[in-house]
């Protein structure tokens, strides 16, 4: 193998020797001696705690535990449901509506068209939910078009229960893509602008994660997950920022990543999902820089484990998750969806005006320790 530091000391000596005489004649130690030998495991050590839980002790000496904790398990392997076995979610009731306690006008959403990707359950739902009640109308993408039209048809239901003497109701659609494939897309961005006539908000919801572990993970899955959760979030994001840089709009847009771009979770092995919110809170990063000078924000809301419909039904069939996952959050507890509906209002409004290329954790703690 090259080593870089054995070779700049090998040049250094050859520079050296042909120095002249004089200073050659001073005796120089070039090469450092560099120790190798492993510190004992002494007899001692076997009665001390501590030192049995460092790296001088053989492997296993600290006991049943050891390394179990921190690790994935290969034998959480989750798939992604088909629509067939997905479980459908509510809208929630009576966290957004009309309220009279003073707040700031900064964080209304009002004269605004929003899209939301994968609005048509779960994170993506309750995040429009918040949305509308802040005054926006809304366009939800999905790649079921069916529930995306029950789920508008349930938002303005509910706004108007909340609402009861306003009169003009927001204008809330739904639209079919695949947001990864860019065809499907561009159809969507068209069908969006001729019913809202423009967009000004984007928030990137559409994703998903599945458990295998890595060298078993099947290739067509992971290329499918890349293409829901990266491309999905790239063809959008820059779908919405042409159009506004057409319009000369200022802008704002909130991608969807997760705790888990930042961290690697246990015990289901996750690895492409892991490395794919990674690129999405980089890619917020590097189109807020990209277009900063055209008014348009670009941040990211990393939320950690969010009770959904979908994560309930995978802790009913892994219950042994659910204790796991809880007991490394600092909050103790698990988020649900409505947490998420004031972090999105936040980055989509003035309120957050000097706000580019950020990343919000919405996730109890988790990533701090
Ligand atoms: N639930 C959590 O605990 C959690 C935690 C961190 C991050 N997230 C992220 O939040 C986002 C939403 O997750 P969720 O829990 O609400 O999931 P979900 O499965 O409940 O909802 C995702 C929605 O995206 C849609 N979708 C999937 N593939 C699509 C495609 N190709 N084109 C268009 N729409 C598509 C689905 O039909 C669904 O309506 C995802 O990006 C997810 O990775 C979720």
């Amino acid at each position: 193998m090259f080593k870089p530091a054995v070779a700049r000391q090998a040049i250094k000596a050859l520079n050296q020797s042909t120095r002249p005489i004089a200073l050659a004649a001073t005796p120089r130690h070039f090469l450092r001696p560099i120790s190798t030998t492993v510190p004992r495991f002494q007899k001692d050590d076997k009665k001390d705690p501590f030192v049995k839980a460092t790296t001088r002790a053989p492997d296993g000496a600290a006991g049943e535990s050891e390394g179990k904790y921190a690790r994935t398990d290969e034998n959480v392997v989750i798939e992604y449901p088909d629509d067939a076995h997905m479980p459908p979610s509510p809208v929630v009731q009576g966290r957004g509506g009309m309220h009279f306690k003073r707040t700031l006008a900064q964080f209304s959403l009002e004269n605004k068209v929003t899209v939301v990707t994968g609005g048509a359950r779960g994170l993506g739902l309750v995040m429009a939910q918040g949305i509308v009640a802040s005054g926006s109308d809304l366009a939800i993408v999905d790649l079921n078009k069916e529930e995306a039209e029950d789920s508008a048809k349930k938002l303005v239901e509910q706004f108007q229960k909340e609402n009861p003497g306003l009169e003009e109701l927001p204008n809330v659609t739904a639209h079919f893509a695949d947001v990864s494939n860019p065809d499907s897309v561009n159809n969507a961005l068209s069908e969006i602008l001729e019913k809202h006539g423009k967009i000004d908000q984007l928030v990137t919801s559409a994703g998903f994660t599945e458990n295998f572990d890595a060298i078993n993970y099947p290739f067509d899955r992971m290329q499918k997950l890349w293409g829901v959760n990266v491309d999905g979030t790239y063809l959008f994001a820059t779908g919405v920022a042409k159009h506004l840089m057409e319009r000369k709009a200022p802008g704002s847009i909130v991608m969807i990543g997760s705790m888990s771009g930042a961290i690697v979770n246990v015990p289901q092995p996750q690895a492409p999902y892991n490395a794919a919110k990674a690129a999405v809170r980089h890619l917020a990063s590097s189109f807020a820089v990209e277009w900063a000078g055209h008014d348009i924000r670009v941040n990211c809301i990393s939320p950690g484990y969010m009770l959904t419909a979908l994560t309930r039904k995978i802790l009913d069939e892994n219950p042994e998750l659910r204790d796991k996952w809880i007991s490394l959050i600092p909050a103790g507890k698990m988020g649900v969806p409505e947490d998420l509906m004031g972090a999105v209002t936040f980055l989509l409004s003035d309120a957050s005006k000097y706000v580019t290329g950020a990343e919000l954790r919405v996730d109890g703690g988790y990533t701090s320790t």
